[in-house]
C-alpha cells in the first residue's frame, strides 16, 4: 500500500521568524493525526530552523530545489550534502516555475534526481503541461518525455522510492484545479508510462501526487482518485489552518 503524502511547498515565501511561527502552528494541528506523511517545503534560509522546530514532530521537510554536485566553485547552489546535513528527507526537482524561469531542462532534472537518490534524498519529481500544450492534445506526450527524460538511467530500486507530482501548469496559483477525473487519468497515464519503463511493481510503489489549487474545499475529490496518492500544495500551505485542513480532510 502507498502512503499518502501531503506536502507544501511554500515557493519564495516566509522569512526565519514566519516559517517558525508557521509549522509551530502547524505541528499543534496536525500531531493527531495518522496514515499520511506530512511535508513541508520551506526556503532553504528558514530550513535549518524548521527542521529545529519539528525535531520531535511527524512533519518532515524538504527542500524547493538543489544543485547535483556535492561541493565545489558553483556560486549561489546548495548541495544535496547541505539540505541532508540540515535535516530534510525530501527535494522538489523540475518544478514547473524552475523549468520556465531557470532554465531547468529533462537533462539537468535527471542530473539533479541521480545526484539525489545517491544522497539519500527522495525527490518529488514535477511534471505536466501548459495550457496551450493542453488545448493542442499534448498533454499525455508531455508528460511523457518529461518521466522518461528525467528517470533516464535511474535503477528500479530507486524509483519505487520516488514521488512525482502532476501539476498541470494552468492551474498552478490560478485557482483553477483540474477535475478530479481529468487529474486521475494523467496521473494514472504517468503511472503506465513508469510500468512500461520499469515493471507494474515499481509502477504501483511510486506515489503521485497532484499539485495545482489544491485547497481544503477540493481535496476530498482528488483523494478518492485511485491512482492520485496525496497533493503538492503551494498557496494553501502558507497558513497553518488551510493546511492542516488538508492533511486532515478524512482519510
Ligand atoms: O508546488 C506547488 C504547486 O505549484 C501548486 O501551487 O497550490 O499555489 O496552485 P498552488
Amino acid at each position: 500500500m502507498r502512503v499518502p503524502i501531503i506536502a507544501g511547498n511554500w515557493k519564495m515565501f516566509k522569512t526565519v521568524e514566519e516559517a517558525i511561527a508557521l509549522v509551530s502552528e502547524l505541528s499543534k494541528k496536525v500531531q493527531d493525526v495518522e496514515g499520511v506523511e506530512i511535508v513541508v517545503c520551506p526556503p532553504f534560509t528558514a530550513l535549518d530552523a524548521v527542521n529545529e522546530v519539528l525535531n520531535d514532530s511527524q512533519i518532515v521537510t524538504g527542500a524547493q530545489n538543489m544543485f547535483w554536485a556535492k561541493e565545489g566553485a558553483y556560486t549561489g547552489e546548495v548541495s544535496p550534502v547541505m539540505i541532508k546535513n540540515v535535516g530534510c528527507k525530501y527535494v522538489i526537482l523540475g518544478h514547473s516555475e524552475r523549468r520556465e524561469y531557470f532554465g531547468e531542462t529533462d537533462e539537468t532534472i535527471n542530473k539533479k534526481i541521480k545526484s539525489a537518490f545517491e544522497h539519500a534524498l527522495i525527490p518529488i519529481l514535477c511534471v505536466g503541461e501548459k495550457l496551450e500544450q493542453r488545448e493542442a492534445g499534448l498533454t499525455e506526450q508531455v508528460v511523457r518525455t518529461q518521466t522518461e527524460g528525467a528517470l533516464a538511467g535511474i535503477p528500479a530500486g530507486q524509483v519505487s522510492q520516488l514521488v512525482i507530482a502532476y501539476e498541470p501548469v494552468w492551474a498552478i496559483g490560478t485557482g483553477k484545479t483540474a477535475s478530479d477525473e481529468d487529474a486521475q487519468k494523467v496521473v494514472a497515464y504517468i503511472r503506465k508510462v513508469i510500468a512500461e519503463l520499469y515493471e507494474a511493481d515499481t509502477a504501483q510503489q511510486v506515489r503521485i501526487l497532484y499539485g495545482g489549487s489544491v485547497k481544503p474545499e477540493n481535496i476530498a475529490g482528488l483523494m478518492k482518485q485511485p491512482d492520485i496518492d496525496g497533493a503538492l500544495v503551494g498557496g494553501a500551505s502558507l497558513d497553518a489552518e488551510s493546511f492542516a485542513r488538508i492533511v486532515r480532510f478524512k482519510w
